[in-house]
């Protein structure tokens, strides 16, 4: 089995990698970096950070870069359409700072009794890259996840934007349908907050990114 070590500090990513990963017959390890000795880079798309991510985490993979071990970082946004793709690459600062009740008054003034265009008003897309180092070589996954920003926050499981993003229903291929049409899987309004781990991944952007990624990679 080789081993991936996946640069998180994120337990949520953690369990969501490795339920991908697991049954490949990878082993799926936290990359623990001292609090301070990694810098979270500021650049302008997540290919950037994903790639500096990789470039810091090299130097605390135990056996060294000639190790047959692999470095996975993993990077997502929340881009909200009426907000000129805010948050984008800034969204772990503004989880930080104006929270989940930030983004809903930011918002507030965009609502309809009409469920698709509301929908279409609160517009809003998760973005994921995911970057595997091995032998040298770096590969990328992307993935994408289109939905729009809930009217309110709702109690769950998931961490992060989860509680206020609500993903578009996915035809019978799993690929997301435009906002109001109904498809196979859907979450009937649901919030990724109110689904099991398993729900949402169907519908994620980084099990999106990630089969992205394990698609250019060798089978264990
Ligand atoms: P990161 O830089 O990839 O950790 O993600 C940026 C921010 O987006 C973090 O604050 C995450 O909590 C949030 N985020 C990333 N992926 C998800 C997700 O699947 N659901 C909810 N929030 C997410």
């Amino acid at each position: 089995m080789r081993t991936i070590w996946f640069l998180t500090g994120n337990i949520g990513k953690l369990k969501e990698a490795t339920y991908h990963l697991q049954p490949l017959g990878y082993t799926v390890r936290q990359l623990i970096v001292k609090e301070g000795a990694l810098i979270e880079p500021q650049a302008d798309t997540l290919e950037e950070v994903a790639q500096s991510k990789i470039a810091q985490a090299l130097s605390h993979l135990p056996g060294g870069e000639q190790s047959e071990d692999m470095i996975l970082v993993e990077d997502a946004g929340l881009f909200i359409e009426a907000l000129n793709g805010f948050p984008g690459v800034y969204s772990a600062y503004a989880l930080k700072t104006i929270g989940n009740n930030g983004i809903l008054r930011l918002l507030q003034h965009l609502q309809s009794q009409d469920t698709v265009q509301c929908a279409q008003l609160r517009s809003a897309e998760f973005q994921a890259v995911a970057a595997l180092w091995m032998n040298g070589k770096i590969l990328y996954g992307n993935g994408k996840c289109p939905g729009w920003i809930a009217l309110e926050s709702s109690e769950g499981e998931g961490f992060g934007f989860d509680p206020v993003f609500t993903p578009n229903d996915l035809d019978s291929d799993g690929e997301p349908l435009p906002h109001g049409e109904y498809g196979e899987k859907s979450t009937h309004g649901k919030t990724f907050g109110a689904l099991s781990l398993e729900e949402k991944q169907a519908y994620s952007h980084r099990s999106r990114a990630l089969n992205d990624l394990l698609r250019q990679l060798p089978s264990s």
